[in-house]
Protein backbone atom coordinates (compact mmCIF):
# COMPACT_ATOMS: atom_id res chain seq x y z
CA UNK A 1 0.00 0.00 0.00
CA UNK A 2 2.78 2.35 0.96
CA UNK A 3 4.76 1.75 -2.72
CA UNK A 4 1.03 2.28 -4.11
CA UNK A 5 0.96 5.74 -2.13
CA UNK A 6 4.44 6.88 -3.72
CA UNK A 7 3.10 6.20 -7.55
CA UNK A 8 0.85 8.38 -6.74
CA UNK A 9 2.63 11.39 -5.27
CA UNK A 10 5.14 10.56 -8.41
CA UNK A 11 2.01 10.79 -10.52
CA UNK A 12 0.62 14.18 -8.30
CA UNK A 13 4.21 15.79 -8.64
CA UNK A 14 3.84 15.35 -12.77
CA UNK A 15 0.80 16.57 -12.98
CA UNK A 16 0.36 19.60 -15.58
CA UNK A 17 -2.64 20.73 -17.35
CA UNK A 18 -4.17 24.19 -19.33
CA UNK A 19 -7.88 23.28 -18.76
CA UNK A 20 -10.05 23.95 -15.86
CA UNK A 21 -12.14 20.48 -16.57
CA UNK A 22 -9.10 18.51 -16.02
CA UNK A 23 -7.47 19.80 -12.95
CA UNK A 24 -11.32 20.19 -11.05
CA UNK A 25 -10.83 16.05 -12.42
CA UNK A 26 -7.67 15.66 -10.83
CA UNK A 27 -9.07 17.79 -7.10
CA UNK A 28 -11.89 15.06 -7.14
CA UNK A 29 -10.02 12.50 -7.77
CA UNK A 30 -6.97 13.11 -4.87
CA UNK A 31 -8.86 15.70 -2.71
CA UNK A 32 -12.59 14.92 -3.34
CA UNK A 33 -14.86 14.24 -0.44
CA UNK A 34 -14.96 10.12 -2.12
CA UNK A 35 -11.54 10.98 -3.02
CA UNK A 36 -8.18 8.53 -2.63
CA UNK A 37 -6.58 10.78 -0.13
CA UNK A 38 -10.10 10.20 2.02
CA UNK A 39 -9.71 6.41 1.02
CA UNK A 40 -5.97 6.17 2.48
CA UNK A 41 -6.66 7.99 5.84
CA UNK A 42 -9.83 5.40 6.24
CA UNK A 43 -7.68 2.84 5.76
CA UNK A 44 -5.17 4.22 8.34
CA UNK A 45 -6.95 2.23 11.38
CA UNK A 46 -6.46 -1.27 9.40
CA UNK A 47 -2.38 -0.72 8.97
CA UNK A 48 -0.42 -3.10 11.25
CA UNK A 49 1.41 -0.84 14.05
CA UNK A 50 4.82 -1.19 13.05
CA UNK A 51 3.70 0.77 9.85
CA UNK A 52 1.50 3.12 10.75
CA UNK A 53 4.50 5.85 10.74
CA UNK A 54 5.76 5.41 7.75
CA UNK A 55 2.24 4.98 6.47
CA UNK A 56 1.39 8.32 8.15
CA UNK A 57 3.79 9.86 6.46
CA UNK A 58 3.20 9.29 2.84
CA UNK A 59 -0.44 9.60 3.21
CA UNK A 60 0.61 13.32 4.49
CA UNK A 61 2.79 14.10 2.37
CA UNK A 62 0.58 12.79 -0.76
CA UNK A 63 -2.01 15.32 0.74
CA UNK A 64 0.17 18.36 0.60
CA UNK A 65 1.90 17.60 -2.53
CA UNK A 66 -1.89 17.64 -4.10
CA UNK A 67 -3.15 20.59 -2.47
CA UNK A 68 0.13 22.52 -3.59
CA UNK A 69 -0.14 21.57 -6.97
CA UNK A 70 -3.83 22.54 -6.81
CA UNK A 71 -2.81 25.86 -5.82
CA UNK A 72 -0.29 26.65 -7.64
CA UNK A 73 -2.35 25.59 -10.92
CA UNK A 74 -5.63 27.79 -9.93
CA UNK A 75 -2.99 30.63 -9.58
CA UNK A 76 -1.39 30.10 -12.69
CA UNK A 77 -5.28 30.44 -14.54
CA UNK A 78 -6.36 33.07 -12.47
CA UNK A 79 -3.61 35.13 -13.27
CA UNK A 80 -4.04 34.41 -17.37
CA UNK A 81 -7.62 35.80 -16.49
CA UNK A 82 -6.46 39.14 -14.50
CA UNK A 83 -4.40 39.95 -18.15
CA UNK A 84 -7.54 39.05 -20.44
CA UNK A 85 -9.21 41.61 -18.28
CA UNK A 86 -7.23 44.41 -19.10
CA UNK A 87 -5.43 44.01 -21.69
CA UNK A 88 -7.40 41.13 -23.88
CA UNK A 89 -5.51 37.74 -24.46
CA UNK A 90 -2.29 38.16 -24.81
CA UNK A 91 -1.45 35.10 -26.08
CA UNK A 92 -3.32 35.65 -29.11
CA UNK A 93 -1.67 36.20 -32.64
CA UNK A 94 -0.94 39.89 -33.31
CA UNK A 95 -2.88 41.91 -35.60
CA UNK A 96 -0.56 41.69 -39.16
CA UNK A 97 1.26 45.19 -39.57
CA UNK A 98 0.16 47.58 -42.48
CA UNK A 99 3.84 48.00 -44.27
CA UNK A 100 3.64 50.88 -46.33
CA UNK A 101 5.51 51.39 -49.51
CA UNK A 102 7.78 52.32 -51.84
CA UNK A 103 6.00 55.15 -54.26
CA UNK A 104 5.96 54.06 -57.58
CA UNK A 105 7.97 57.46 -57.97
CA UNK A 106 10.70 56.78 -55.82
CA UNK A 107 11.07 52.62 -57.66
CA UNK A 108 11.14 54.36 -61.03
CA UNK A 109 13.72 56.74 -59.80
CA UNK A 110 15.82 54.37 -57.83
CA UNK A 111 16.14 51.83 -60.97
CA UNK A 112 16.99 54.82 -63.26
CA UNK A 113 19.78 55.61 -60.62
CA UNK A 114 20.57 51.93 -60.64
CA UNK A 115 21.34 51.90 -64.50
CA UNK A 116 23.12 54.46 -64.54
CA UNK A 117 25.63 53.69 -61.54
CA UNK A 118 25.92 50.43 -63.20
CA UNK A 119 28.46 52.45 -65.79
CA UNK A 120 29.96 54.97 -63.43
CA UNK A 121 27.85 58.28 -63.27
CA UNK A 122 26.76 59.69 -59.33
CA UNK A 123 24.09 61.20 -58.39
CA UNK A 124 23.72 64.95 -57.73
CA UNK A 125 21.04 67.28 -56.00
CA UNK A 126 19.96 71.12 -56.51
CA UNK A 127 17.31 72.73 -54.55
CA UNK A 128 14.12 73.19 -56.05
CA UNK A 129 13.57 76.80 -55.11
CA UNK A 130 16.21 78.08 -57.54
CA UNK A 131 17.81 81.61 -59.13
CA UNK A 132 17.63 82.74 -62.80
CA UNK A 133 21.19 82.56 -63.91
CA UNK A 134 20.82 78.50 -62.48
CA UNK A 135 17.47 77.58 -64.07
CA UNK A 136 18.05 79.41 -67.08
CA UNK A 137 20.86 82.41 -68.02
CA UNK A 138 23.84 80.11 -67.41
CA UNK A 139 21.97 77.39 -69.88
CA UNK A 140 21.93 80.20 -72.55
CA UNK A 141 18.45 81.07 -71.78
CA UNK A 142 19.37 84.95 -71.68
CA UNK A 143 16.69 87.61 -70.24
CA UNK A 144 13.77 87.90 -73.19
CA UNK A 145 15.36 84.83 -74.46
CA UNK A 146 12.06 83.32 -76.65
CA UNK A 147 12.59 80.10 -75.54
CA UNK A 148 11.85 80.71 -72.20
CA UNK A 149 8.69 80.46 -73.26
CA UNK A 150 8.70 76.81 -73.44
CA UNK A 151 8.36 76.55 -69.79
CA UNK A 152 5.88 78.11 -67.89
CA UNK A 153 7.29 79.61 -64.91
CA UNK A 154 6.47 79.64 -60.96
CA UNK A 155 7.81 82.83 -59.85
CA UNK A 156 8.49 83.60 -56.52
CA UNK A 157 6.54 87.06 -56.52
CA UNK A 158 8.42 89.68 -54.67
CA UNK A 159 11.60 88.44 -56.17
CA UNK A 160 11.41 87.64 -60.02
CA UNK A 161 15.15 86.22 -60.06
CA UNK A 162 13.75 84.00 -57.96
CA UNK A 163 11.87 81.06 -59.37
CA UNK A 164 10.12 77.32 -58.92
CA UNK A 165 13.10 75.53 -61.36
CA UNK A 166 11.46 74.54 -64.09
CA UNK A 167 13.88 71.95 -65.03
CA UNK A 168 16.89 69.38 -63.50
CA UNK A 169 19.04 71.28 -66.26
CA UNK A 170 19.75 73.25 -63.55
CA UNK A 171 21.76 71.04 -61.22
CA UNK A 172 24.26 70.32 -64.40
CA UNK A 173 24.79 74.06 -64.35
CA UNK A 174 25.46 74.11 -60.24
CA UNK A 175 27.43 70.56 -61.04
CA UNK A 176 29.47 72.01 -63.31
CA UNK A 177 30.35 75.36 -61.06
CA UNK A 178 31.09 72.51 -59.26
CA UNK A 179 33.38 70.15 -59.95
CA UNK A 180 35.78 69.51 -62.45
CA UNK A 181 35.95 67.37 -65.58
CA UNK A 182 35.24 64.57 -66.41
CA UNK A 183 31.90 64.58 -64.95
CA UNK A 184 29.39 61.76 -65.03
CA UNK A 185 26.51 62.66 -63.26
CA UNK A 186 22.62 62.46 -63.09
CA UNK A 187 20.35 64.55 -61.22
CA UNK A 188 17.09 62.93 -60.47
CA UNK A 189 14.34 65.39 -59.01
CA UNK A 190 10.96 67.58 -58.76
CA UNK A 191 10.27 70.20 -61.26
CA UNK A 192 7.68 72.47 -61.34
CA UNK A 193 5.69 74.12 -64.53
CA UNK A 194 2.38 76.77 -64.33
CA UNK A 195 0.51 74.47 -66.57
CA UNK A 196 -3.39 72.94 -66.82
CA UNK A 197 -3.33 69.70 -64.68
CA UNK A 198 -4.64 67.39 -67.09
CA UNK A 199 -4.22 63.17 -67.15
CA UNK A 200 -0.84 64.06 -69.29
CA UNK A 201 0.19 66.87 -67.15
CA UNK A 202 1.01 68.12 -64.34
CA UNK A 203 2.27 71.62 -62.36
CA UNK A 204 4.62 69.06 -60.18
CA UNK A 205 6.12 66.33 -61.83
CA UNK A 206 10.28 65.13 -61.91
CA UNK A 207 13.04 64.94 -64.36
CA UNK A 208 16.10 63.21 -64.54
CA UNK A 209 19.11 65.19 -65.72
CA UNK A 210 22.14 63.46 -67.13
CA UNK A 211 25.56 65.18 -67.54
CA UNK A 212 28.95 63.66 -68.93
CA UNK A 213 31.82 66.24 -69.67
CA UNK A 214 35.18 64.67 -71.16
CA UNK A 215 37.89 65.19 -73.94
CA UNK A 216 36.22 63.55 -77.15
CA UNK A 217 33.09 63.23 -75.86
CA UNK A 218 30.79 62.83 -78.97
CA UNK A 219 27.46 62.36 -80.47
CA UNK A 220 27.89 58.54 -80.81
CA UNK A 221 28.92 58.30 -76.84
CA UNK A 222 25.27 60.17 -76.34
CA UNK A 223 23.65 57.48 -78.47
CA UNK A 224 24.95 54.57 -77.47
CA UNK A 225 24.85 55.90 -73.48
CA UNK A 226 21.22 56.43 -74.62
CA UNK A 227 20.72 52.59 -75.92
CA UNK A 228 22.13 51.23 -72.92
CA UNK A 229 19.86 52.86 -70.87
CA UNK A 230 16.35 52.05 -72.96
CA UNK A 231 17.57 48.17 -73.30
CA UNK A 232 18.38 47.99 -69.26
CA UNK A 233 14.82 50.01 -68.64
CA UNK A 234 12.33 48.84 -71.28
CA UNK A 235 13.73 46.13 -72.76
CA UNK A 236 13.61 47.87 -76.47
CA UNK A 237 16.87 48.15 -78.53
CA UNK A 238 16.18 50.74 -80.64
CA UNK A 239 16.17 54.13 -80.51
CA UNK A 240 15.37 57.02 -82.83
CA UNK A 241 17.07 60.35 -82.09
CA UNK A 242 14.93 63.02 -83.71
CA UNK A 243 16.57 66.77 -84.62
CA UNK A 244 15.32 69.04 -82.14
CA UNK A 245 15.94 72.58 -80.51
CA UNK A 246 17.31 73.17 -76.73
CA UNK A 247 19.54 76.82 -76.01
CA UNK A 248 21.50 74.30 -74.13
CA UNK A 249 22.35 72.03 -76.44
CA UNK A 250 24.10 71.89 -79.96
CA UNK A 251 22.87 69.96 -81.67
CA UNK A 252 19.79 69.10 -80.09
CA UNK A 253 17.32 65.84 -80.44
CA UNK A 254 14.29 64.25 -79.24
CA UNK A 255 14.84 60.94 -77.71
CA UNK A 256 12.30 58.16 -79.33
CA UNK A 257 12.40 54.50 -78.50
CA UNK A 258 10.82 52.11 -80.85
CA UNK A 259 7.92 50.35 -78.37
CA UNK A 260 6.32 48.09 -81.24
CA UNK A 261 3.22 47.52 -82.60
CA UNK A 262 1.97 44.12 -80.99
CA UNK A 263 -1.04 44.91 -78.45
CA UNK A 264 -4.06 47.67 -79.23
CA UNK A 265 -2.68 49.70 -75.72
CA UNK A 266 0.79 50.06 -78.11
CA UNK A 267 -1.35 51.68 -81.15
CA UNK A 268 -3.14 53.42 -78.88
CA UNK A 269 -0.12 55.16 -76.42
CA UNK A 270 2.05 55.51 -79.48
CA UNK A 271 -0.78 57.04 -81.55
CA UNK A 272 -0.47 54.10 -84.03
CA UNK A 273 3.58 54.92 -84.90
CA UNK A 274 5.14 52.30 -82.69
CA UNK A 275 7.16 55.30 -81.36
CA UNK A 276 7.41 57.09 -78.30
CA UNK A 277 9.21 60.21 -76.90
CA UNK A 278 10.80 59.84 -73.48
CA UNK A 279 13.16 62.59 -73.19
CA UNK A 280 15.39 65.50 -75.05
CA UNK A 281 19.34 65.60 -75.07
CA UNK A 282 22.31 66.95 -77.24
CA UNK A 283 25.93 68.03 -77.13
CA UNK A 284 26.55 70.61 -74.23
CA UNK A 285 26.68 74.22 -75.82
CA UNK A 286 30.36 75.60 -75.73
CA UNK A 287 28.44 78.44 -74.42
CA UNK A 288 26.87 76.76 -71.66
CA UNK A 289 30.44 75.13 -70.49
CA UNK A 290 31.90 78.89 -70.53
CA UNK A 291 29.10 79.93 -68.41
CA UNK A 292 30.02 77.38 -65.67
CA UNK A 293 33.67 77.90 -65.86
CA UNK A 294 34.79 74.75 -68.13
CA UNK A 295 37.09 75.01 -70.60
CA UNK A 296 35.20 74.49 -74.19
CA UNK A 297 38.46 74.09 -76.56
CA UNK A 298 39.52 71.29 -73.90
CA UNK A 299 36.40 69.22 -73.08
CA UNK A 300 33.03 68.75 -74.57
CA UNK A 301 30.13 66.85 -73.47
CA UNK A 302 26.19 65.65 -74.09
CA UNK A 303 23.29 66.35 -71.42
CA UNK A 304 19.71 64.37 -71.69
CA UNK A 305 16.61 65.22 -69.53
CA UNK A 306 13.99 62.94 -69.38
CA UNK A 307 10.41 62.55 -67.19
CA UNK A 308 10.20 59.83 -64.65
CA UNK A 309 6.18 60.31 -64.34
CA UNK A 310 6.18 59.40 -68.26
CA UNK A 311 8.56 56.65 -68.17
CA UNK A 312 6.57 55.30 -64.86
CA UNK A 313 3.48 55.41 -66.73
CA UNK A 314 4.60 53.37 -70.08
CA UNK A 315 6.20 50.61 -67.88
CA UNK A 316 2.69 50.23 -65.52
CA UNK A 317 0.62 51.19 -67.89
CA UNK A 318 -0.71 54.40 -65.84
CA UNK A 319 -3.06 56.15 -68.14
CA UNK A 320 -3.47 59.22 -66.09
CA UNK A 321 -0.72 61.78 -64.38
CA UNK A 322 -2.46 62.54 -61.29
CA UNK A 323 -2.17 59.25 -59.73
CA UNK A 324 0.57 59.99 -58.36
CA UNK A 325 -0.34 62.79 -56.62
CA UNK A 326 -3.60 61.54 -55.09
CA UNK A 327 -1.88 59.19 -52.47
CA UNK A 328 -4.91 56.70 -53.06
CA UNK A 329 -3.71 53.52 -50.86
CA UNK A 330 -4.94 50.89 -53.11
CA UNK A 331 -3.19 52.50 -56.09
CA UNK A 332 -0.26 52.67 -53.82
CA UNK A 333 -0.40 49.56 -52.64
CA UNK A 334 0.41 47.96 -56.23
CA UNK A 335 3.88 48.71 -55.75
CA UNK A 336 5.30 46.69 -53.33
CA UNK A 337 8.99 46.01 -54.03
CA UNK A 338 12.15 45.63 -52.04
CA UNK A 339 13.90 48.19 -54.14
N1 LIG B 1 15.45 70.52 -69.75
C1 LIG B 1 14.67 69.98 -70.84
C2 LIG B 1 13.21 70.07 -70.49
O1 LIG B 1 12.88 70.17 -69.36
C3 LIG B 1 15.02 68.55 -71.07
C4 LIG B 1 16.40 68.43 -71.64
C5 LIG B 1 16.57 68.44 -73.00
C6 LIG B 1 17.48 68.31 -70.82
C7 LIG B 1 17.82 68.35 -73.55
C8 LIG B 1 18.75 68.21 -71.35
C9 LIG B 1 18.91 68.23 -72.74
O2 LIG B 1 19.84 68.07 -70.62
O3 LIG B 1 20.14 68.11 -73.26
O4 LIG B 1 12.40 70.05 -71.39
Amino acid sequence: MIDKIKEYIGEVEAFQTQNKEELEAFRIKFLGSKGLIKDFFAEFKNVPNEQKKEFGQVINQLKTTAEDKLKSIQELFESKEETVGIYGDLTRPAEPVKIGSRHPISLVKNQIIDIFSNIGFNVSEGPEIEDDWHNFTALNLPEYHPARDMQDTFFIQTNPDILLRTHTSSVQVRYMEENKPPIRTISPGRVFRNEAVSSRSHCIFHQVEGLYIDKDVSFADLKQTLLYFTKEMFGKSKIRLRPSYFPFTEPSAEIDIYWGLKTETDYRITKGTGWLEIGGCGMVDPNVLKNCGINADEFTGFAFGMGVERIAMLLHQIGDIRMFYENDVRFLEQFKSSI
